[in-house]
This record gives C-alpha cells, structure tokens and sequence, in this order.
C-alpha cells in the first residue's frame, strides 16, 4: 500500500482510557493513555463499575488530546479501530460505543480489534523490521497465552493458562504479602532486596499439554507459606518471597517459550502485554534466547501494559486486509484470539 493509512485507535477493556493515531501500524503520532490505577487501588483491584463510569469521563478528553498531539483532524484520519474484546464488558462498550460514533459521524470505516492481538502488535512499533512468523509470549493480568504468530492476523494458540493469569498471580501474592494492588511492579521492585533461590516454590507441569501454564498452585504455595509461618510465630521475609515467587514465574514462562520455540524452528521471539514490563523476565529470556542463537523482541514497558497505539498497530493489519466492522459492532467480553 503506498499511501500513508492513519489510524485513530481506542482502547478502554480494562482501567486504562486510551486513544493514539498511528500510521501504517508501526509509526505512532501519539499515544495518550488515562490511567485509573490510583483509584481502584483504593479497592486493591479493578472495580468494573468505577472503570466504565471513569471511561465515559475521560474519554472524549483523551481522544481529542490525541488527534491534537498527532497534529491531526478526524478528516485526516482512515480509519477507527477499537478493542471490542475481550475485557471488561462495561468497559470495553465505553469505547466501542465512541468509535462507532465518532467512525459515523466523520464517516470512516471502523476496525474490530482483539485485545490481545493488539499486546502482540505492541512488538511491531519499535521493532520497524520484525514481521511473521514468530513465537509470542503475552503475559497479562487476564491473559497467558503462547502464540506462534503464522502470518498478521494468524494465530495458532500453543499454550495457556489452566487457572490465574501470569499478572493476576503478581497481583494476589502482593496482596498477601501486603504490597497493595497493581502487584507486578512492586513485586518487581521488592524482588531486588530479595534472595532468588531463597525459597523453593513449586514450578508446575501440566501432563496433557506440555505448553498450557498453571499459577494458581504456586500462589497456594505462596499463602501456605505465609500462614506456616504464621502459625510458627516466625516473621517472613517479604524480599524473598518476593524474589522466589518472581523466580518461579519468570522459571516456567521461559521453559515453555524457549521450548515452543525451538521444537516449531521459529528463530524469532517476542513478549507482550504488562507482565513482560518486568525487568527481570526481559532480561532472562534475552539472555534464554541468546544462548538459542533466537532474536528477542519486546515493547517498551508503556506498550507492554494497556495502551492504544498497540490497538492502531493491529488495527492497521486488518485494515488492509478489509476486515471492517459495522454499526452493529457489539463488546465481547470472553472474545477468543483468531475469532470474528
Ligand atoms: O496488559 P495489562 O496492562 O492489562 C491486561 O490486559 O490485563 O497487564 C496488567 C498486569 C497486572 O496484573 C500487573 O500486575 C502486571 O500486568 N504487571 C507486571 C508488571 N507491570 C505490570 N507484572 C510483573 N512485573 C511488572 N513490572
Ligand atoms: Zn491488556
């Protein structure tokens, strides 16, 4: 396509309103993201309720700062895209219900985007020359799943999670050492004053499918830990249980990718969405994939967690492939990765 496709994308599936325009699915004008972070900490998780009602505040404002900084109209604009799915239904119809709106109103096509599709496409914005096929990683507060990206657009689902997200596993071991909600960060942060190896956690296998993921056993072990010692009188070290548990995530998550990798013969690897902000999974799987002779890819840590540039990323690719949407676009809140 030699013309120049500008997208304005919207993202609002979980407590994060965000819009930004991007050109041919890899150069962002702006990438305006609202957090709400602040307020459902108060909660110690994301309150639906609160999310949808902040979206509908906050939405108008932060598409109208994104077209600004992009220096860009509605007129200048080919297409809307949107997540539509999957997230939090009330959520995700705040920014559905907008994109149609404002693609009517100026009348643009408007592009059904897959949440996760859009932390995949996270990889093709700072990375001009990556392109399919290659394996993906994404880790999220919702999703864990292990993608080898075929083509654009073309998933084949190698691996996920049997119970709790690789994120809503951060999150719940921070609430039960009292680090507060969002948990990833701070487990992160707390992680460096810790000790690793300093407590065996279990790292779990699941025997019917050899990439599919487990975490809610190693939270277990985390509580059990916690309340054993408890019960002993004994104080814990937070930075150790920190570290350990970081430890044994980060352990299988690279197991099972490396391993994906190489049995599929894909000499590319990419992580994705908020968990593949944290430092020390980055550097583990630069240093795993090094010794596979494997590139490694990953997005700045504000394309891994929820943001709209990612969405005008993904968005592009279905643009061109014509999959538009109509005015009877509808939020799916359990869509599924490679569905319409
Ligand atoms: O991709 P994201 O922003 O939203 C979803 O689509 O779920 O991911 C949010 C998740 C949260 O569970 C958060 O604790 C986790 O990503 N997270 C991290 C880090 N930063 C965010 N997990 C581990 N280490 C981090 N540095
Ligand atoms: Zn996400």
């Amino acid at each position: 396509m030699d013309k120049e496709v500008k997208i304005l994308a919207i993202e609002s599936s979980c407590d994060e309103t965000a819009a930004a325009v991007v050109v041919n699915g890899r150069n962002v004008l702006s990438n305006v993201i609202s957090s709400q972070i602040d307020l459902h900490t108060l909660y110690g998780g994301v309150v639906p309720e609160i999310a949808s009602r902040k979206h509908t505040e906050r939405i108008n404002q932060v598409i109208e700062e994104a077209l600004t900084t992009a220096g860009v109209g509605l007129q200048d604009i080919d297409a809307v895209a949107v997540t539509y799915g999957p997230g939090l239904v009330g959520a995700l119809l705040v920014g559905v219900a907008e994109a149609k709106a404002i693609a009517y109103a100026a009348k643009k096509p408007l592009v059904p985007v897959h949440h996760i599709e859009g932390h995949i496409s996270a990889n093709y914005i700072e990375n001009k020359d990556l392109e399919p096929p290659f394996m993906c990683l994404v880790v999220s507060g919702g999703h864990t799943h292990l993608v080898n990206v075929v083509d654009y657009g073309k998933y084949e689902i190698l691996g996920r999670t049997r119970d709790d997200a690789a994120g809503e596993a951060f999150d719940k071991v921070a609430r039960a050492i009292g680090l507060g909600y969002p948990g990833g960060p701070k487990i992160e942060k707390k992680a460096h004053e810790g000790n690793p190896d300093a407590i065996k956690f279990p790292r779990a296998v699941i025997a019917d499918s050899e990439y599919d993921f487990s975490f809610s056993g190693l939270k277990s072990a985390v509580l059990n830990y916690i309340n054993m010692a408890a019960m002993k009188g004994e104080t814990v070290n937070e930075a150790d249980i920190a570290a350990s548990f970081q430890k044994a995530v980060c352990d299988v998550l690279i197991e099972h990718g490396i391993r994906a990798a190489k049995e599929h013969n894909v000499k590319k690897f990419a992580i994705a969405g908020g968990v593949s902000s944290n430092g020390t999974l980055r550097e583990a799987f630069r240093v795993a994939c090094e010794k596979e002779g494997i590139t490694f890819y990953h997005p700045s840590p504000i394309l891994c967690t929820d943001n709209a540039a990612m969405i005008g990323a993904a968005g592009y690719y279905e643009f061109i492939k014509g999959n538009v949407g109509d005015w009877s676009l509808n939020a799916i809140p359990n869509l599924k990765l490679g569905e319409r």
